[in-house]
Formats: C-alpha cells, sequence, structure tokens
C-alpha cells in the first residue's frame, strides 16, 4: 500500500519532498526526476530552492509530466514555460537535460513515442512527484484512461479545462488537447510521491488510496506500485478511512528508511 503522510501544513509537505529529492541528488548527481505542474508541487521546488539553492545541479536530469498541445510553448502558461520558471531557472538545472513532451502541432503523431524513448535513454525515471486532480487524474490521465497508456494526446475533460481557467484569460483559451505521460509510463518511476492539499482533493485522495483499481479514476493507478509515498494536509486526508494507521504507522517509522 501507499505510504500517507500527514503533514501539518503544505510548507512542512514541501521541505518533507524536498528532503527524499535532496538525498537522492546528493547520492547519485545525475538522478532523473519526474516534474509535474500545477499548483501543488510548488512548495517542493520552493523548499528545494532553500535546500539546495547554492549547490550545482548541472547533472540532474527531468522529464515533465505533460504539455498542452498547440499552445505556443513560449506562452506563461505552457508547461514548458511553467517548468522553466518555477524549476529550472531557480534550481539552475541545466535546460538541456530537462525534458518537456513536444505540444507543438508539427510532428505531434509521433511526440509521445520519441518521448517514451528519451525517457527509457535516461534509464527510466528515480522520483516521480505527481499532484492529483479533483477527478482524480494525474499527469492528464483523466478519467478511462488507460493502465497500460504511455505518452500519448488525449482530450482535456471539461472538469479540467474549467479547473486550469483561472491560469487563462478566459476558458476558451485552455487548450482541447494535452500530450501526457501514460498511466503505464508513470508506473515505471521507482518511487511516486503524490501531493495533495485542500478539502477540494480529499475525495480524489480517498479514492486513489483506499478505492477500487478502477480507470475511473486515474490515481487508483498508484496502488499498483511498490514503493508511493502520498503526502496530504490534514484536509486532504478527511476522507481517508485509515487515517490512525497512516498517522501509527509513519510515526512507528524505521529511522533508516526514508521516504
Ligand atoms: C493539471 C496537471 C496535473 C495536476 C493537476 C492538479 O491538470 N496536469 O499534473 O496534478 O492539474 O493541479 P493543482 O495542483 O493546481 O491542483
Amino acid at each position: 500500500m501507499a505510504e500517507v503522510v500527514i503533514v501539518e501544513d503544505v510548507p512542512a509537505a514541501g521541505a518533507l519532498v524536498a528532503d527524499e529529492i535532496a538525498r537522492l541528488i546528493e547520492g547519485r548527481p545525475d538522478a532523473v526526476l519526474g516534474l509535474a505542474t500545477g499548483s501543488t508541487p510548488l512548495p517542493v521546488y520552493e523548499a528545494l530552492h532553500r535546500r539546495l539553492g547554492g549547490a550545482d545541479l548541472a547533472q540532474v536530469r527531468g522529464f515533465a509530466l505533460d504539455e498542452y498541445v498547440g499552445i505556443d510553448p513560449h506562452h506563461p502558461e505552457s508547461y514548458r514555460s511553467v517548468i522553466a520558471r518555477e524549476v529550472v531557472e531557480p534550481l539552475r538545472l541545466n535546460p538541456s537535460q530537462i525534458h518537456v513532451p513536444n505540444g507543438s502541432l508539427d510532428g505531434i503523431e509521433h511526440a509521445g513515442a520519441d518521448y517514451e524513448a528519451a525517457i527509457t535513454a535516461a534509464g527510466g525515471v528515480d522520483l516521480q512527484i505527481l499532484g492529483i486532480g479533483t477527478d482524480g487524474h494525474i499527469g492528464f490521465n483523466e478519467p478511462g484512461s488507460s493502465f497500460a497508456s504511455r505518452t500519448r494526446v488525449k482530450t482535456l475533460t471539461a472538469q479540467t479545462r474549467k479547473d486550469n481557467a483561472r491560469f487563462f484569460d478566459s476558458i476558451d483559451d485552455v487548450p482541447m488537447h494535452c500530450i501526457t505521460q501514460g498511466l503505464g509510463t508513470i508506473l515505471q518511476a521507482r518511487h511516486l510521491v503524490m501531493l495533495a492539499f485542500g478539502e477540494s482533493k480529499a475525495r480524489a485522495v480517498a479514492e486513489a488510496v483506499e478505492g477500487p483499481i478502477s480507470a475511473i479514476l486515474p490515481g487508483s493507478a498508484i496502488q499498483l506500485h511498490p514503493h508511493v509515498t502520498v503526502v496530504v494536509d490534514e484536509a486532504a486526508a478527511s476522507r481517508l478511512k485509515l487515517v490512525d494507521y497512516y498517522r501509527y504507522t509513519y510515526a512507528n517509522k524505521p529511522a533508516w528508511q526514508g521516504l
């Protein structure tokens, strides 16, 4: 089962996950990080900056989960721009080592296969950061996504476009299509770290961690992975049935184990 860690507040979650990433990079300077966008991972990147801001991270490699299709890559809300602004620049990563799926219409038919090949060539992802959508999507794998899916083009649901409209001038500007790592791709990362904060994520978290494994809730795919850490605040944990057990196991976690 996933290890569920209930933290006091959002900065504590950021610090906890940043510590784990720092440990990984210290042991392996060319570690491969799976990078997520959305608001949820931002405290991790901020904490990483505080912790490792002065370090030489030029060897670190990274793969973003997803990108909008047809968006100008220079648009401030393209995931390429977001990853550059929130992760690459503050941490002074080497831009040539950080990959984002190519959402440009030119060559979109083979962009998924190209991305898969790049992940494979890098030796796979060591630690994948994940958020979760209110409907349980991870990356942009919307409800109904195959658990065997690889990086490919998907149609965003009306709900996701509505959720993400806050980043654009109007909902009409939110792209209709995206290119996302598949659930099968995500499941191949060696360690999955899912974060969620706030009451609006409580249902998706409970179903992902404890619900039936079902394509209707793509986040439930994490139950198929042998090493998953779910970091949540009290509000996002509020619908978990085994909440006392999670607190108990974490309080009694062997010191040598790491996340
Ligand atoms: C987008 C991203 C997901 C992210 C989700 C939740 O759809 N593609 O990777 O998990 O939004 O976003 P937020 O963290 O802002 O709630």
